[in-house]
């Protein structure tokens, strides 16, 4: 009886730790991360790591062009006339992934964990209305992303089909 209540004791534990996924590794529960939760980690991180230069809405400031609302010249696809260490166009999400790994912020380059770069992104891809699913994003995901441009087709789901532009 005794021995039973030990058996019990122990298979209990053991489901306690599949269920809390101890077992899991801190990078395989990054990668299972959702985009919104990707997003939701990314406002927090953009405010602390750039909105000083970039404005608390992505806005823009003499510091730093704006990366907020494409529809104002946001991550347009080449890069903006006082642009130095811009040299490539954003064409894809994996694009502006690259370039913001290796140079943002400016002042501190590389900061960052890959994981945490991806949050500002997704944060920053919603925040431009881009309708992206809620999948995981990384880089082999945002090298298959292109980034909606006036005219395209993929400006999101919003935009019927038969649009004439
Ligand atoms: C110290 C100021 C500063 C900080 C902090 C900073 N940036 Fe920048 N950022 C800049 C400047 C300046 C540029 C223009 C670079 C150039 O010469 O092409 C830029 C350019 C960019 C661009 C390209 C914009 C375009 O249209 O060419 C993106 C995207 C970007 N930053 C994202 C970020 C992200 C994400 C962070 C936070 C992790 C960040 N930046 C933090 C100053 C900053």
């Amino acid at each position: 009886m005794r021995h039973l209540r030990w058996l019990a004791v122990v298979v209990f534990a053991g489901c306690m730790q599949r269920e809390t996924r101890d077992d899991e590794t801190k990078a395989e529960r990054d990668q299972h991360e959702s985009f919104n939760d990707q997003a939701l980690k990314g406002a927090g991180l953009y405010t602390a790591n750039c909105a000083k230069c970039h404005g608390v809405l992505g806005e823009g400031t003499k510091k730093a062009p704006r990366v907020v609302d494409m529809d104002k010249g946001a991550l347009s696809l080449n890069p903006p006339a006082e642009a130095k260490k811009r040299t490539m166009q954003f064409v894809t999400v994996a694009d502006v992934a690259k370039f913001v790994v290796a140079n943002m912020p400016a002042d501190d380059a590389g900061k960052l964990s890959e994981d945490d770069y991806f949050r500002i992104l997704a944060f920053d891809l919603k925040a431009n209305g881009a309708k992206v699913g809620n999948e995981h994003l990384d880089m082999a995901r945002a090298a298959n992303l292109v980034i909606p441009r006036e005219g395209d087709q993929l400006k999101g789901e919003e935009r019927p089909s038969t649009s004439m532009r």
